[in-house]
Protein backbone atom coordinates (compact mmCIF):
# COMPACT_ATOMS: atom_id res chain seq x y z
CA UNK A 1 0.00 0.00 0.00
CA UNK A 2 2.83 2.37 0.49
CA UNK A 3 4.18 2.20 -2.92
CA UNK A 4 1.28 4.17 -4.69
CA UNK A 5 1.24 6.62 -1.80
CA UNK A 6 5.09 7.09 -2.78
CA UNK A 7 4.13 7.67 -6.18
CA UNK A 8 1.47 10.12 -5.43
CA UNK A 9 3.85 12.21 -3.35
CA UNK A 10 6.54 12.55 -5.86
CA UNK A 11 3.84 13.64 -8.69
CA UNK A 12 2.38 15.96 -6.15
CA UNK A 13 5.27 17.76 -4.41
CA UNK A 14 6.52 20.55 -6.22
CA UNK A 15 10.22 20.41 -6.08
CA UNK A 16 10.49 16.51 -5.79
CA UNK A 17 11.18 15.71 -8.81
CA UNK A 18 8.21 13.99 -10.00
CA UNK A 19 7.86 16.85 -13.29
CA UNK A 20 11.35 16.80 -14.18
CA UNK A 21 12.37 13.52 -13.84
CA UNK A 22 11.73 10.52 -16.75
CA UNK A 23 8.12 9.49 -16.48
CA UNK A 24 8.06 6.85 -18.92
CA UNK A 25 7.77 3.25 -17.47
CA UNK A 26 11.21 2.27 -15.18
CA UNK A 27 9.87 -1.55 -15.03
CA UNK A 28 8.88 -5.09 -17.19
CA UNK A 29 7.22 -7.48 -15.81
CA UNK A 30 5.40 -10.75 -16.77
CA UNK A 31 2.56 -11.88 -15.17
CA UNK A 32 0.70 -15.50 -14.51
CA UNK A 33 -2.49 -16.47 -14.21
CA UNK A 34 -2.98 -19.85 -13.38
CA UNK A 35 -6.73 -21.22 -12.61
CA UNK A 36 -7.23 -24.96 -11.07
CA UNK A 37 -10.91 -25.54 -11.93
CA UNK A 38 -10.70 -29.21 -10.66
CA UNK A 39 -8.00 -32.22 -10.39
CA UNK A 40 -8.19 -32.73 -14.30
CA UNK A 41 -8.73 -29.22 -15.68
CA UNK A 42 -6.27 -26.09 -15.48
CA UNK A 43 -5.03 -23.14 -17.61
CA UNK A 44 -2.45 -20.87 -17.97
CA UNK A 45 -2.84 -16.82 -19.12
CA UNK A 46 0.43 -14.77 -18.77
CA UNK A 47 1.04 -11.45 -20.21
CA UNK A 48 4.56 -8.97 -20.20
CA UNK A 49 3.83 -5.55 -19.14
CA UNK A 50 6.16 -2.11 -19.30
CA UNK A 51 4.95 -0.31 -16.69
CA UNK A 52 1.21 0.07 -17.54
CA UNK A 53 1.71 -0.43 -21.40
CA UNK A 54 1.07 -4.15 -22.32
CA UNK A 55 3.89 -5.27 -24.21
CA UNK A 56 3.00 -9.54 -24.89
CA UNK A 57 0.03 -11.55 -24.29
CA UNK A 58 0.73 -15.38 -23.87
CA UNK A 59 -1.02 -17.90 -27.13
CA UNK A 60 -1.36 -21.01 -24.86
CA UNK A 61 -2.62 -23.29 -27.77
CA UNK A 62 0.52 -22.46 -29.68
CA UNK A 63 2.68 -22.15 -26.80
CA UNK A 64 4.20 -18.33 -28.18
CA UNK A 65 4.27 -14.76 -27.52
CA UNK A 66 1.88 -12.68 -29.21
CA UNK A 67 3.52 -9.01 -29.20
CA UNK A 68 1.93 -6.53 -29.37
CA UNK A 69 4.13 -3.28 -30.42
CA UNK A 70 6.72 -4.00 -33.12
CA UNK A 71 9.00 -2.97 -30.79
CA UNK A 72 7.93 -5.31 -28.15
CA UNK A 73 10.95 -7.73 -28.87
CA UNK A 74 13.20 -5.02 -27.86
CA UNK A 75 17.18 -5.69 -29.11
CA UNK A 76 16.50 -9.52 -28.79
CA UNK A 77 16.79 -11.24 -31.71
CA UNK A 78 14.07 -13.94 -33.27
CA UNK A 79 16.41 -16.71 -32.04
CA UNK A 80 16.81 -15.28 -28.27
CA UNK A 81 13.09 -14.85 -28.50
CA UNK A 82 12.35 -18.84 -29.48
CA UNK A 83 14.34 -19.73 -27.02
CA UNK A 84 12.84 -17.85 -24.32
CA UNK A 85 9.34 -18.80 -25.55
CA UNK A 86 10.38 -22.81 -25.23
CA UNK A 87 11.66 -21.43 -21.54
CA UNK A 88 7.97 -20.22 -20.94
CA UNK A 89 6.25 -23.47 -22.65
CA UNK A 90 7.84 -25.69 -20.67
CA UNK A 91 7.87 -24.18 -17.39
CA UNK A 92 3.90 -23.28 -17.59
CA UNK A 93 2.88 -26.95 -18.32
CA UNK A 94 5.57 -27.88 -15.85
CA UNK A 95 3.76 -25.59 -13.70
CA UNK A 96 0.19 -27.10 -13.95
CA UNK A 97 1.82 -30.41 -13.67
CA UNK A 98 3.80 -30.13 -10.69
CA UNK A 99 1.12 -28.15 -8.87
CA UNK A 100 -1.69 -30.81 -9.57
CA UNK A 101 0.90 -33.81 -8.73
CA UNK A 102 1.10 -32.02 -4.89
CA UNK A 103 -1.70 -30.26 -4.76
CA UNK A 104 -3.21 -33.38 -2.12
CA UNK A 105 0.12 -33.00 -0.35
CA UNK A 106 -0.15 -29.66 0.08
CA UNK A 107 -3.86 -29.06 1.01
CA UNK A 108 -4.98 -27.30 -2.03
CA UNK A 109 -8.66 -27.30 -2.41
CA UNK A 110 -10.05 -26.57 -5.62
CA UNK A 111 -10.86 -24.76 -7.26
CA UNK A 112 -8.65 -22.20 -6.26
CA UNK A 113 -5.97 -19.73 -8.79
CA UNK A 114 -2.39 -18.89 -8.37
CA UNK A 115 -0.96 -15.65 -9.64
CA UNK A 116 2.63 -14.70 -10.03
CA UNK A 117 4.05 -11.69 -10.90
CA UNK A 118 8.42 -10.98 -11.87
CA UNK A 119 10.50 -8.47 -13.08
CA UNK A 120 13.00 -6.19 -12.64
CA UNK A 121 12.76 -2.32 -12.43
CA UNK A 122 15.26 0.25 -12.75
CA UNK A 123 17.19 1.12 -9.80
CA UNK A 124 17.01 4.97 -8.91
CA UNK A 125 20.91 4.78 -7.91
CA UNK A 126 21.37 3.01 -11.58
CA UNK A 127 21.23 -0.39 -11.96
CA UNK A 128 18.12 -2.56 -11.91
CA UNK A 129 16.14 -4.67 -8.91
CA UNK A 130 14.12 -8.18 -9.74
CA UNK A 131 11.60 -9.10 -8.04
CA UNK A 132 9.00 -12.03 -7.82
CA UNK A 133 6.00 -12.71 -5.99
CA UNK A 134 3.20 -15.29 -5.93
CA UNK A 135 0.11 -15.40 -4.56
CA UNK A 136 -2.80 -18.24 -3.85
CA UNK A 137 -6.12 -17.23 -3.64
CA UNK A 138 -5.57 -13.80 -3.74
CA UNK A 139 -3.38 -13.49 -1.01
CA UNK A 140 0.86 -13.10 -0.91
CA UNK A 141 2.42 -16.45 -0.73
CA UNK A 142 6.03 -16.43 -1.43
CA UNK A 143 8.85 -14.50 -2.80
CA UNK A 144 11.90 -14.76 -4.08
CA UNK A 145 14.89 -12.73 -2.81
CA UNK A 146 18.60 -12.79 -3.48
CA UNK A 147 17.86 -16.02 -5.27
CA UNK A 148 15.96 -17.82 -2.18
CA UNK A 149 12.56 -18.45 -2.04
CA UNK A 150 10.90 -16.59 1.30
CA UNK A 151 7.41 -17.87 2.42
CA UNK A 152 4.96 -14.63 3.08
CA UNK A 153 3.69 -14.57 6.26
CA UNK A 154 0.23 -15.04 5.47
CA UNK A 155 1.18 -18.18 3.71
CA UNK A 156 1.60 -19.74 6.55
CA UNK A 157 3.25 -23.07 6.97
CA UNK A 158 2.12 -24.24 3.28
CA UNK A 159 3.89 -21.39 1.93
CA UNK A 160 7.53 -22.62 4.19
CA UNK A 161 6.89 -26.18 2.73
CA UNK A 162 6.29 -24.99 -0.55
CA UNK A 163 9.70 -23.08 -0.47
CA UNK A 164 11.44 -25.77 1.03
CA UNK A 165 10.45 -27.94 -2.03
CA UNK A 166 11.30 -25.13 -4.56
CA UNK A 167 15.02 -25.32 -2.95
CA UNK A 168 15.33 -28.49 -3.85
CA UNK A 169 14.74 -27.82 -7.51
CA UNK A 170 18.44 -26.80 -8.05
CA UNK A 171 18.12 -26.56 -11.91
CA UNK A 172 14.72 -24.56 -11.96
CA UNK A 173 16.29 -21.98 -9.19
CA UNK A 174 19.16 -21.62 -11.84
CA UNK A 175 17.11 -20.67 -14.74
CA UNK A 176 14.28 -18.59 -12.58
CA UNK A 177 17.44 -16.72 -11.38
CA UNK A 178 19.46 -16.13 -15.11
CA UNK A 179 15.81 -15.00 -16.46
CA UNK A 180 15.02 -12.42 -13.53
CA UNK A 181 18.58 -10.94 -12.71
CA UNK A 182 19.91 -11.23 -16.28
CA UNK A 183 17.34 -11.79 -19.37
CA UNK A 184 15.23 -9.51 -17.95
CA UNK A 185 17.55 -6.11 -16.88
CA UNK A 186 18.93 -6.68 -20.43
CA UNK A 187 15.81 -7.22 -21.91
CA UNK A 188 14.50 -3.56 -20.09
CA UNK A 189 17.05 -2.03 -21.05
CA UNK A 190 17.00 -2.61 -24.76
CA UNK A 191 13.31 -2.56 -25.12
CA UNK A 192 13.16 1.29 -23.36
CA UNK A 193 15.93 2.28 -26.11
CA UNK A 194 13.80 0.60 -28.96
CA UNK A 195 10.70 2.02 -27.94
CA UNK A 196 11.74 5.41 -26.29
CA UNK A 197 9.75 7.72 -29.28
CA UNK A 198 6.43 6.00 -28.39
CA UNK A 199 7.74 5.72 -24.58
CA UNK A 200 8.88 9.26 -24.07
CA UNK A 201 6.37 11.17 -26.44
CA UNK A 202 4.06 13.90 -24.98
CA UNK A 203 0.50 14.70 -25.37
CA UNK A 204 -1.26 17.65 -24.06
CA UNK A 205 -4.50 16.87 -22.49
CA UNK A 206 -7.64 18.92 -22.97
CA UNK A 207 -9.58 19.74 -20.11
CA UNK A 208 -13.26 21.09 -19.53
CA UNK A 209 -15.70 21.20 -16.90
CA UNK A 210 -19.35 20.42 -16.03
CA UNK A 211 -21.47 19.76 -13.14
CA UNK A 212 -22.16 16.17 -11.77
CA UNK A 213 -25.53 15.01 -9.92
CA UNK A 214 -25.89 17.36 -6.67
CA UNK A 215 -24.51 16.08 -3.75
CA UNK A 216 -27.53 17.21 -1.79
CA UNK A 217 -30.26 20.66 -1.62
CA UNK A 218 -28.18 23.83 -2.15
CA UNK A 219 -25.19 21.78 -3.27
CA UNK A 220 -22.82 21.40 -6.62
CA UNK A 221 -20.99 18.94 -7.59
CA UNK A 222 -18.35 20.29 -9.80
CA UNK A 223 -16.31 18.45 -12.26
CA UNK A 224 -13.06 18.91 -14.03
CA UNK A 225 -12.48 16.53 -16.95
CA UNK A 226 -8.88 15.77 -18.08
CA UNK A 227 -8.78 14.30 -21.15
CA UNK A 228 -6.10 12.40 -23.69
CA UNK A 229 -2.54 12.88 -21.78
CA UNK A 230 0.33 10.96 -21.52
CA UNK A 231 2.53 10.02 -20.11
CA UNK A 232 0.57 9.49 -16.88
CA UNK A 233 1.32 11.15 -13.83
CA UNK A 234 -0.76 14.43 -13.55
CA UNK A 235 -1.68 16.58 -11.02
CA UNK A 236 -4.82 18.27 -10.91
CA UNK A 237 -6.78 20.12 -7.98
CA UNK A 238 -9.61 22.52 -7.31
CA UNK A 239 -8.07 26.10 -5.99
CA UNK A 240 -9.39 29.41 -4.73
CA UNK A 241 -6.76 31.94 -5.77
CA UNK A 242 -3.58 30.20 -4.74
CA UNK A 243 -5.69 28.05 -1.95
CA UNK A 244 -5.80 24.14 -3.00
CA UNK A 245 -9.17 22.88 -2.20
CA UNK A 246 -8.59 20.12 0.41
CA UNK A 247 -12.20 18.80 -0.37
CA UNK A 248 -11.04 17.81 -3.65
CA UNK A 249 -11.59 14.37 -4.70
CA UNK A 250 -9.69 12.37 -7.51
CA UNK A 251 -10.77 9.88 -9.32
CA UNK A 252 -8.63 6.94 -10.96
CA UNK A 253 -6.56 7.76 -14.02
CA UNK A 254 -8.02 5.63 -16.64
CA UNK A 255 -6.43 4.11 -20.01
CA UNK A 256 -8.45 5.21 -23.35
CA UNK A 257 -7.72 3.05 -26.03
CA UNK A 258 -5.47 5.14 -28.38
CA UNK A 259 -2.72 4.82 -25.00
CA UNK A 260 -3.52 8.13 -23.23
CA UNK A 261 -5.25 8.72 -19.92
CA UNK A 262 -8.18 10.41 -18.60
CA UNK A 263 -8.92 12.09 -14.97
CA UNK A 264 -11.80 13.11 -13.28
CA UNK A 265 -11.24 15.26 -10.09
CA UNK A 266 -14.13 16.67 -8.26
CA UNK A 267 -15.17 19.56 -5.37
CA UNK A 268 -18.63 19.21 -3.39
CA UNK A 269 -19.70 22.93 -2.23
CA UNK A 270 -22.36 24.93 -1.84
CA UNK A 271 -23.72 26.52 -4.85
CA UNK A 272 -23.33 29.82 -3.43
CA UNK A 273 -19.43 29.31 -3.21
CA UNK A 274 -18.98 27.86 -7.03
CA UNK A 275 -17.85 31.00 -8.04
CA UNK A 276 -14.13 32.23 -8.06
CA UNK A 277 -13.25 28.24 -7.91
CA UNK A 278 -11.20 27.25 -10.44
CA UNK A 279 -9.45 23.99 -11.43
CA UNK A 280 -5.87 23.71 -12.24
CA UNK A 281 -3.90 21.23 -14.62
CA UNK A 282 0.04 20.55 -14.16
CA UNK A 283 1.72 18.26 -16.75
CA UNK A 284 5.18 17.60 -18.16
CA UNK A 285 3.46 18.16 -21.69
CA UNK A 286 2.76 22.31 -20.77
CA UNK A 287 6.10 23.17 -20.44
CA UNK A 288 5.73 24.13 -16.63
CA UNK A 289 2.33 26.45 -17.55
CA UNK A 290 -0.56 25.14 -15.56
CA UNK A 291 -3.67 24.64 -17.18
CA UNK A 292 -6.44 26.76 -15.49
CA UNK A 293 -10.07 26.09 -15.98
CA UNK A 294 -12.73 28.87 -14.07
CA UNK A 295 -15.74 27.87 -12.64
CA UNK A 296 -18.92 29.84 -14.54
CA UNK A 297 -16.62 33.08 -14.68
CA UNK A 298 -19.44 35.97 -15.85
CA UNK A 299 -16.29 38.22 -16.38
CA UNK A 300 -14.53 35.78 -19.02
CA UNK A 301 -18.08 34.63 -20.26
CA UNK A 302 -18.28 38.47 -21.04
CA UNK A 303 -15.00 38.72 -22.62
CA UNK A 304 -15.48 35.90 -24.49
CA UNK A 305 -19.11 37.85 -26.01
CA UNK A 306 -17.20 40.63 -26.08
CA UNK A 307 -14.29 39.34 -28.34
CA UNK A 308 -16.88 37.02 -30.77
CA UNK A 309 -19.25 40.63 -31.11
CA UNK A 310 -16.50 43.46 -31.97
CA UNK A 311 -15.20 41.41 -34.75
CA UNK A 312 -18.37 40.50 -35.89
CA UNK A 313 -19.69 43.89 -35.82
CA UNK A 314 -16.77 45.37 -37.85
CA UNK A 315 -16.83 42.82 -40.55
CA UNK A 316 -20.45 43.58 -40.82
CA UNK A 317 -20.73 47.43 -40.75
CA UNK A 318 -17.70 48.96 -42.00
CA UNK A 319 -18.03 46.93 -45.44
CA UNK A 320 -21.79 48.70 -45.29
CA UNK A 321 -20.51 51.74 -44.38
CA UNK A 322 -18.19 51.94 -47.20
CA UNK A 323 -21.00 50.49 -49.35
CA UNK A 324 -22.86 53.36 -48.52
CA UNK A 325 -20.12 55.98 -48.50
CA UNK A 326 -19.61 54.65 -52.07
CA UNK A 327 -22.89 54.87 -53.33
CA UNK A 328 -23.45 58.21 -51.89
CA UNK A 329 -20.18 59.70 -53.67
CA UNK A 330 -21.56 57.90 -56.70
CA UNK A 331 -25.07 59.35 -56.58
CA UNK A 332 -23.63 63.14 -56.22
C1 LIG B 1 -13.49 -29.66 -14.37
O1 LIG B 1 -13.72 -28.27 -14.67
C2 LIG B 1 -14.03 -28.00 -16.02
C3 LIG B 1 -14.05 -26.49 -16.21
O2 LIG B 1 -14.82 -25.83 -15.26
C4 LIG B 1 -15.35 -28.65 -16.37
O3 LIG B 1 -15.67 -28.40 -17.72
C5 LIG B 1 -15.23 -30.17 -16.13
O4 LIG B 1 -16.47 -30.80 -16.35
C6 LIG B 1 -14.74 -30.46 -14.69
N1 LIG B 1 -14.44 -31.89 -14.59
C7 LIG B 1 -14.76 -32.58 -13.51
C8 LIG B 1 -14.32 -34.02 -13.51
O5 LIG B 1 -15.36 -32.11 -12.56
C1 LIG C 1 22.75 -13.26 -1.22
O1 LIG C 1 23.09 -14.63 -1.14
C2 LIG C 1 24.50 -14.86 -1.12
C3 LIG C 1 24.73 -16.38 -1.19
O2 LIG C 1 23.62 -17.10 -0.78
C4 LIG C 1 25.09 -14.24 0.15
O3 LIG C 1 26.48 -14.45 0.20
C5 LIG C 1 24.78 -12.74 0.14
O4 LIG C 1 25.24 -12.15 1.36
C6 LIG C 1 23.27 -12.48 -0.01
N1 LIG C 1 23.05 -11.08 -0.13
C7 LIG C 1 22.09 -10.41 0.52
C8 LIG C 1 21.95 -8.97 0.25
O5 LIG C 1 21.35 -10.97 1.33
C1 LIG D 1 20.29 -5.19 -25.42
O1 LIG D 1 20.59 -3.94 -24.80
C2 LIG D 1 21.10 -4.08 -23.48
C3 LIG D 1 21.25 -2.68 -22.91
O2 LIG D 1 21.87 -1.80 -23.80
C4 LIG D 1 22.41 -4.84 -23.49
O3 LIG D 1 22.87 -5.01 -22.17
C5 LIG D 1 22.17 -6.21 -24.12
O4 LIG D 1 23.38 -6.91 -24.24
C6 LIG D 1 21.53 -6.07 -25.49
N1 LIG D 1 21.14 -7.39 -25.96
C7 LIG D 1 21.36 -7.81 -27.20
C8 LIG D 1 20.92 -9.19 -27.52
O5 LIG D 1 21.88 -7.10 -28.02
Amino acid sequence: MLLPWLLWLAVLCPGGGGEAAFQGPTSYHVIQISSFANSSWAQNQGSGWLGDLQLQSWDSDAGRAVFLKPWSKGNFSEEEVTRLEEVFQVYLNGFILEVQDHAHEFQMEYPFEIQGIAGCSLHSGGGTVSFLRGALGGVDFLSIKNYSCVPAPEGGSRAQRICALIHQYAGIRDIAGKLLFETCPQYLLGVLDVGKAELQRQVKPEAWLSSGPSPGPGRLLLVCHVSGFYPKPVWVTWMRGEQEQPGTRRGDVLPHADETWYLRVTLDVAAGEAAGLSCRVRHSSLGGRDMVLYWGNPVSIGLISLAIIVPLFILLTVPTLWFLRRRSYQSI
